[in-house]
């Protein structure tokens, strides 16, 4: 019974701490970056809950940025690689 929980338990565990594993691998490291650069001003599920275009996406990041979001060209590139991926 205790190592049924125990199994349970860490998959829910590791659910919490992979997020976003929904969208695929992390081959850019974007997923990290994303949680660096994106979740000081709200969790990420704001950013996965739908679905934009790239021309989509670039217009809701230069907005994050004018909030106050720091992010270099190269790491918004790979943002917008990953979350354009998702289907
Ligand atoms: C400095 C604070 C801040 C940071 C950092 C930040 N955001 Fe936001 N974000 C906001 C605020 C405030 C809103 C709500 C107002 C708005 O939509 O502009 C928001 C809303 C959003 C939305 C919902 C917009 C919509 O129209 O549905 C998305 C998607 C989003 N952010 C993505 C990101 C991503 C991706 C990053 C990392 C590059 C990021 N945010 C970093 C402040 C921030």
């Amino acid at each position: 019974m205790k190592r049924i929980l125990m199994v349970v338990l860490s998959g829910l565990i590791l659910a919490v701490f992979s997020g976003c594993s929904s969208i695929g691998p992390d081959k850019t490291g974007a997923k990290k970056i994303i949680r660096r650069r994106c979740t000081g001003c709200h969790s990420t599920r704001r950013i996965f809950k739908k679905r934009r275009t790239r021309d989509e996406w670039e217009k809701v990041i230069d907005r994050m940025i004018r909030h106050g979001a720091e992010l270099k060209p190269d790491e918004k590139q790979r943002i917008i690689e990953l979350l354009t991926r998702q289907d």
